[in-house]
């Protein structure tokens, strides 16, 4: 009786450990050691060249696993391209069949991976048993449903190619899940790396898709480490390469990739804000920060870290958090009553350390439930375990509010008003995920949509659904994995493949100072007055004080041009910034005034066409066609503003998920010399139709057309600041937009090496961008020139997940 009080009263668990000995047999059944598993057979591991399996609960090697070196790479690539032809070629259907085989498979061997993932990774099986490997079948089987429609849904697409998929160690099976399902829907192969603390679920994979008989060479797995994982990034047999993991590495690949013309799609880190606001349910919020920041030790990339909650409730929320901390359960992962396993290894463990440390140095005040301490941790020896943890008095700047911790730590600010709330959020170089906590359904979605994040939660916090879109804004990363935006990540326009290289662009001639008398507004004999910069809706004269003479066809000036600089792009930059209210327009809105820009051009087309004839020596009549394309362009953008909107997903019951185009506010865009008002107008029309303000460098060698356009912007309505033309040498300008921070998308359509320093370069904030890698693309043609295409790439998907009636 007593007794039975006391357990009550303690609530102590008996121990549940689940059962590993399937797990056990299989790896006897290997003899403990693993190779790479490449053209559907797995390799002989050899003596040497091997790193343990590690089960960070115990420090217990499980086995041996051999590391890749190039060669491992360069027979997995090999196996990947001899597959592709078939793979690719396969119908629909047919690849659905074998996706649907591999999510059967998941399923049929549940208890086994979850077993086995518990083991290698250390995250509670409660996790593995009830979210990763639930959601690895769901992937399988939603992009089943991707692959038979792939056809019908994405017209004149055609998967990239050999994919090389690169993947951290939190989530091993599903980040796999991620990357494989879709590329394997889209008809492209794959060589995965695993990532060196957990190559054991993706082993196990591996002998799935044997099982459950997939083509050999579809999906390769090379295990290692950096090096492994660097090798395959270099290798040039790859169209595509997926990564996840640290933004240290995703800008190391970023450079390295540049100018390959491989496809990069990069999801990094976080430091996501868990926003309390006075109205919410405090009780639920307090569980969500359980499911935020404790859920897998805290090793998600977009764990809720930084708790930021209104002063007036703060106490509170701080009181019952404390008290619901003392009684999560650190300890055995395998035991089904754990809340928080181990760490994935020790290294990690010192991270998390000394990240704390600092914070300790610092003066912020930490709190750790009161069994915590040395009984903790005599109690934990031998295995990677950090209690949860909670800082308070932490300033906005500190590297505690500001670096990923990457465990069971979190950071509480406080703030006073909303507007406050959304600064000290936002305050971050990163932009993954936001949790929003609020009764209110006003001010829940004011805060989502002005938090700047790839994936919002609205009271609720980690959902994760194959159909939902995850990926980041910011040093985030870009890029999305899941639903139909998930699937153009592993596809390309079809034509694409097939394009021809474009014609080199002759270099500027030398600038010369601008002439004051003569230049800016005069008229000097035979020359027409030299063209200005246009910015914030004005014409401004370039910083340089320099200009460079504009030649027809046959090499005589016709005038002269600002010849814009670093300055210049600045300025054009705080315009674009300044000019907010066009993002936070309708569709509707945007639409009448691009509408309004095709009326205005078309009104003085024949001025254009003779600009445009004198200029590049086309035939009359061409010039006219060129004048009438961009005026139909502008109309097709201005039918385009209000409809490529959002979709509503439910992916659970009584839940929403919205998927909302955002605009990335301000993008850089340089032209090319071809068509040169028709490829102005076919990149800046679907730029602001979405919302974007743009930075623009027009042809360099043909710039009148578009200079000639300030009036008609002028004459449209179009706000100041919405369109910044700064005219000069394309490679130069377009390297001062690829670092400028505040810009958060670059295009370029130039050159192969203006492509590949534009790539390079944007590595800095790691801003989104598209390049024409030197290619050329029909301007005239409306399946080249106008479409879908334009306007994925002048949006990113944010996801708002939403309960009701719960
Ligand atoms: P990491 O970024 O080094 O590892 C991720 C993957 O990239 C692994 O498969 C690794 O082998 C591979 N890799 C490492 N260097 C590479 C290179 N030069 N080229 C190609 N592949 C390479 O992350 P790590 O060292 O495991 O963890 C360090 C920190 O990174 C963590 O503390 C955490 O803050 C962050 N991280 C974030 C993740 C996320 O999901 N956003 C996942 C893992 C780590
Ligand atoms: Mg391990």
């Amino acid at each position: 009786m007593n007794k039975i009080v006391s357990i009550l009263d303690s609530m102590e668990y008996g121990p549940a450990p689940e059962d590993d000995a399937a797990v056990r047999a299989w790896l006897a059944r290997h003899k403990g050691r693993f190779g790479h598993f490449v053209a559907g057979a797995f390799t002989r591991p050899g003596k040497a060249n091997t790193f343990p399996a590690v089960n960070p609960a115990t420090g217990e090697t499980l086995a041996e696993v051999a590391e890749g070196g190039e060669k491992d790479v360069d027979a997995a690539v090999e196996a990947a391209t001899k597959a592709f032809k078939s793979w690719s070629a396969l119908t629909g259907t047919a690849r659905a069949r074998h996706l649907y085989a591999l999510a059967r498979q998941v399923q049929k061997h549940a208890r086994f991976l979850a077993v086995l993932e518990t083991l290698d990774n250390g995250k509670p099986i409660r996790e593995t048993r009830d979210i990763d490997v639930p959601l690895v079948a769901r992937h399988f089987y939603h992009h089943a449903g991707w692959a038979e429609l792939r056809d019908q849904e994405f017209p004149g697409h055609a998967p990239v190619g050999v994919c090389g998929q690169i993947i951290p160690w939190n989530f091993p099976l599903l980040m796999l899940a991620w990357k494989v399902a879709p590329a394997l829907a889209a008809g492209c192969t794959v060589v995965l790396k695993s990532a060196e603390h957990t190559p054991l679920s993706a082993l196990a994979f591996a002998e799935i898709c044997r099982e459950a008989g997939l083509p050999a060479g579809v999906f390769n797995l090379v295990n290692g480490g950096g090096a492994t994982g660097a090798a395959l990034a270099a290798h040039d047999g790859l169209a595509k390469l997926a990564f996840t993991g640290s933004t240290e590495v995703g800008r190391v690949l970023r450079r390295q990739s540049a100018g390959t013309g491989k496809k990069l799609s990069l999801e990094l880190g976080g430091k996501s804000p868990f926003i309390v606001f006075d109205n919410a349910d405090l009780d639920a919020a307090i569980e969500g920060v359980v499911d935020a920041i404790w859920f897998n030790q805290g090793e998600v990339c977009c764990a809720g870290s930084r708790a930021i909650v209104q002063e007036g409730v703060a106490d509170k929320f701080h009181a019952r958090l404390k008290a619901r901390m003392e009684t999560l359960r650190v300890g055995a992962p395998l035991d089904k009553s754990t809340d928080i396993g181990a760490v994935v290894a020790p290294v990690q463990i010192e991270q998390i350390r000394a990240r704390v440390e600092a914070g300790l140095r610092e003066g912020a005040v930490l709190h750790q439930p009161s069994w915590a301490g040395e009984h903790f941790d005599r109690a934990t020896q031998g295995g990677c375990f950090f209690p949860p943890s909670l800082f308070t008095g932490v300033s906005p700047a500190s590297p505690l509010a500001q670096e990923e911790i990457f465990g069971p730590v979190l950071v509480s600010m406080t703030f006073r008003t909303p507007g406050e709330a959304i600064a000290l959020a936002n305050n971050s170089r990163y932009g993954l995920a936001a949790s929003i906590w609020s009764q209110n359904l006003d001010t829940a979605f004011d805060a989502a949509r002005k938090v700047k994040a790839g994936v919002v939660w609205i009271n609720s916090t980690n959902m994760f659904d194959a159909a939902v879109g995850f990926g980041g804004y910011k040093e985030s990363g870009f890029g999305r994995e899941g639903g139909r935006e998930g699937m153009f990540e592993y596809l390309t326009p079809a034509w694409q493949k097939k394009a021809r290289p474009l014609p080199e662009s002759a270099p500027l001639a030398a600038p010369v100072p601008v002439d004051d008398e003569t230049g800016p507004g005069a008229s000097p004999a035979g020359l027409d007055r030299t063209v200005k910069l246009y910015v914030g809706g004005k014409q401004a004269r370039p910083d340089s004080g320099y200009s460079y003479p504009v030649l027809d066809s046959r090499g005589r000036i016709i005038t002269e041009a600002g010849h814009g600089n670093r300055k210049d792009i600045r300025n054009a930059v705080e315009a674009a910034r300044k000019a907010e209210s066009w993002s936070a327009m309708t569709g509707h809105a945007r639409a009448q005034v691009l509408y309004f820009l095709a009326e205005n051009l078309e009104l003085r087309a024949a001025e254009f066409a003779a600009r445009i004839a004198r200029m590049t020596g086309v035939a009359a009549k061409k010039a006219a066609a060129e004048v009438e394309a961009s005026v139909a362009r502008l109309i097709h953008y201005a039918a385009r503003a209000d409809k490529y909107d959002g979709r509503v997903r439910a992916p659970q019951p009584r839940m929403l998920a919205l998927a909302l185009p955002e605009p990335y506010e301000v993008i850089g865009i340089s032209c090319p010399d071809e068509a040169p008002l028709l490829a102005f107008v076919s990149l800046v029309a679907p730029a602001i139709a979405m919302g974007n303000r743009v930075v623009v460098t027009p042809s360099q060698h043909h710039p009148l057309a578009a200079c000639d356009l300030y009036q008609v912007l002028d004459t449209s309505d179009v706000p100041g600041g919405v369109v910044n033309i700064v005219t000069g040498d394309r490679d130069q300008l377009a390297s001062v937009m690829a670092k400028h921070d505040d810009i958060a998308a670059c295009w370029y359509v130039g050159s192969a090496e203006g492509s590949a320093m534009v790539e390079a370069e944007s590595a800095g904030n790691l801003k989104a961008t598209w390049v024409n890698n030197g290619k050329a693309r029909d301007w005239f043609d409306a399946g080249q020139g106008q479409g879908e295409e334009f306007l994925f790439h002048a949006t990113r998907i944010k996801s708002i997940w939403t309960p009701f009636g719960v």
